[in-house]
């Protein structure tokens, strides 16, 4: 049988590291006939893609669909296809640049950094309404990024309940083969999550204050630099990659110290002895490395060309494991082994090249001291159905955990 990747199988999103190991060993770049795509597994050829300006997010920017031979566009998309063309995750050349660099004032380091007090305090408040047994994942990994983001935007408290079903809804669409219920409701949630960010950027406009929102408003106001449309969608974009990966990454992080206790006992005892934050931000690197909550990402063949032999034509689409490079041992010692002080520690879980995460100090602060105060708060912290499979969620490109029950 050809090599393919089994996306929908649920043994394989269970667990898909043996399964990449045996494909990175033996067919490292290989076509997926079902998905029409180029799988790519081995780090060098990630990396190495991903700087490479001959590969894109996006082909639009450069031909119209006529020209690619794309059939028109799914009507029954049209909202989520005109959100996805309008961010800087899906654009490419001028108009990602200008995204980005507008959004990029809002997330220098030192702003993220101001926000530990603020993070602190919502940490110790959710710590201490927890019981003795409860739902790590929609306790505790949940809560946390999504009232920071939400409060970076602005987003009013009273309207915070929507925006993780309304995300939920839309990234389903960014795995193979959804369901036509499934394309209705991202319809839905795009449709409500713009008339939820048109309101709120009417309200600045009127009453501006210290938020993101109000930011990217006085930059529409102040000429050509963002329309409204690219503002409406930078926001869901942000309130969605904003929380997707850190609340995933959290939990998996916390299942992988919980089913190999000896590396959470090492945390616990650290904590004791060193007040920094600095072992917990070197852990949660080789966590995120270890089980990468964001395992695929693609790309486009923007111009013909050659990759190590392998043909790739213009509009081919290239499927980077990023969660295959991370156990590449051509790149890391000891890959399948969990060290939490590996240093240095180049995994691919936050991208490279252009596309790098642009939230990547924010999502490192938000863990590194979810898993302190968690390590501080409860050291006796045990799985509480050490013998049961971990349920996800059953989407690969979105890795995530349903649920992670834990005892104290
Ligand atoms: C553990 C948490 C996170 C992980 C693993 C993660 C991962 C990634 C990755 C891999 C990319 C690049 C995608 C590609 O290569 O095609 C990316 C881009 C991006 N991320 Fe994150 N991310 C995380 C948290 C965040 C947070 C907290 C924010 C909120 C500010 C955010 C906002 C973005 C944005 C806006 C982009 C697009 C950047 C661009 O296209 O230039 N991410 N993220």
């Amino acid at each position: 049988m050809p090599p393919h990747l089994p996306l929908r199988d649920p043994a394989f999103v269970q667990n898909p590291y043996p399964t990449l190991e045996r494909l990175r060993e033996e067919t490292p770049m290989f076509h997926d006939a079902a998905l029409n795509k180029t799988v790519v597994l081995r780090y060098d050829d990630i990396s190495g893609m991903l700087r490479d300006k001959r590969f894109g997010r996006t082909l639009t920017h450069l031909y119209s669909r006529d020209e690619l031979g794309w059939p028109p566009p799914d009507p029954a998309q049209a909202q989520f296809d005109a959100f996805n063309g309008n961010h800087m995750l899906d654009s490419e050349g001028e108009k990602h640049t200008r995204l980005r660099s507008l959004v990029g004032k809002a997330f220098t380091p030192r702003r993220v950094e101001t926000l530990q007090p603020r993070i602190e305090a919502m940490l110790e408040g959710r710590l201490h309404a927890l019981g003795h047994r409860f739902d790590l994942v929609a306790d505790y990994a949940e809560p946390l990024p999504v009232t920071v983001i939400a409060e970076l935007l602005g987003v009013p408290e009273a309207e915070r309940a929507n925006l993780r079903p309304w995300s939920a809804a839309i990234v389903k669409l960014y795995e193979p083969n959804y369901t036509a219920a499934q394309q209705a409701e991202a319809e839905r949630a795009v449709q409500d999550f713009s008339a939820l960010i048109r309101r709120l950027a009417d309200e600045r406009r009127a009453v501006p204050r210290d938020d993101l929102i109000t930011a990217l408003v006085q930059v529409e106001e102040a000429g050509e630099r963002l329309s409204l449309s690219e503002l409406t969608d930078t926001c869901i974009l942000l309130l969605n990659a904003g929380h997707e990966a850190s609340v995933n990454g959290l939990s998996a992080g916390v299942l992988a110290l919980l089913r190999q206790p000896e590396h959470w006992e090492a945390l616990v005892q650290a904590a004791q002895q060193d007040d920094s934050l600095n072992i917990f931000r070197t852990a949660i690197e080789e966590l995120l490395r270890y089980d990468t909550p964001l395992p695929m990402f693609e790309r486009y063949a923007l111009e013909d060309l050659d990759w190590k032999g392998v043909p790739l034509k213009v509009g081919d689409k290239v499927a980077l494991l990023y969660a295959s490079g991370n156990r590449d041992s051509r790149r890391f010692d000891t890959p399948d082994t969990l060290r939490l002080a590996r240093d240095p520690n180049p995994h691919l879980t936050f991208g490279l090249g252009r596309h790098y995460c642009i939230g990547a100090p924010l999502a490192r602060l938000e863990l590194a001291l979810s898993l302190r105060a968690l390590v501080r708060h409860v050291p006796g912290l045990r799985l509480a159905e050490p013998d049961a499979l971990p349920e996800y969620e059953g989407g690969f490109v979105i890795r995530g955990l349903k649920r992670l029950k834990v005892r104290v």
